[in-house]
């Protein structure tokens, strides 16, 4: 893991160099969010790749691009004190224009940039259909699985302990409401994606990003959701809605029969 080992310290250089600019608390919170998020995401990464026993470089590079994933964040937030893409940038391809202008992966082969490259830019993206090569085919899937993983954490968190400003912020300054759109209930009944755009409350947000079970790669994410306290938290917030039961069976079901 010695590249890896070097460009994490270029990254926490990036970081701290982010950090400082920043006087708005929100910004600052917004921007430690990411920071820890990333190497949370790194950690899954490894631990995905470690468990479909993939070989020891691509190992490192799930973690290279786990750790970098959402490099475009911090100019995001400096420049647009926003995560919401759909107000700023897309992020996915804002990172990949970061990563070709600093030397992150300078140390790495061609091929390898481009397979990192790719998993960056199509990490947030909806559905990927098409993939040039099978290193770029694996580190997006290991990515954006290990990216959802930590999102059930990052909620968590957030519900719990978040400050108000930072609640809204996660949240998409959604308003906070139990009801949840038809759109969205129909699409977790057939276990299919729910996009951002037919969000319209807090709850349709979280279902949304229940929703992404449906979109994991690997049998070792999937275990690794249904053992997760933060998916159970999730689960468990929803019973201040009149569908929880549905709901709580539409996910249980579905991870007991494809982990089994
Ligand atoms: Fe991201």
């Amino acid at each position: 893991m010695e590249r890896y080992n070097e460009i994490k310290q270029q990254y926490d250089n990036y970081y701290r160099y982010y950090l400082k600019r920043q006087s708005a608390s929100q910004k600052i919170g917004l921007i430690e969010l990411k920071y820890e998020h990333s190497y949370r995401v790194a950690d899954f990464a490894v631990k995905i790749a470690e468990q479909e026993k993939l070989n020891p470089v691509t190992l490192e590079l799930s973690a290279i691009a786990g750790l970098l994933h959402d490099i475009g964040r911090f100019e995001q937030v400096d420049r647009y004190g926003t995560l919401d893409d759909l107000i700023s940038v897309d992020h996915g391809n804002f990172g990949e224009e970061v990563l070709q202008r600093t030397g992150f992966l300078n140390q790495l082969l061609p091929e390898e940039q481009n397979s990192v490259l790719f998993a960056v830019r199509v990490h947030n993206k909806r559905a990927i259909t098409q993939f040039t090569d099978s290193l770029s085919e694996c580190l997006a899937k290991i990515v954006r699985d290990a990216d959802k993983l930590d999102v059930f954490r990052v909620m968590h968190y957030n519900m719990l302990k978040g400050s108000e400003p930072q609640k809204q912020a996660v949240f998409l300054n959604l308003t906070p409401s139990n009801g949840i759109s038809t759109d969205v209930l129909q699409l977790i009944t057939q276990r299919m994606l729910v996009s951002k755009e037919l969000v319209k409350t807090t709850t349709d947000f979280k279902l949304m990003q229940l929703s992404w079970i449906f979109d994991f790669n690997f049998r070792s994410s999937r275990a690794i959701v249904r053992s997760s306290e933060h998916y159970r938290f999730l689960l468990d917030d929803f019973s201040k809605c009149v569908e929880q039961k549905e709901i709580v069976d539409i996910f249980e079901q579905y991870l007991n029969s494809i982990t089994l």
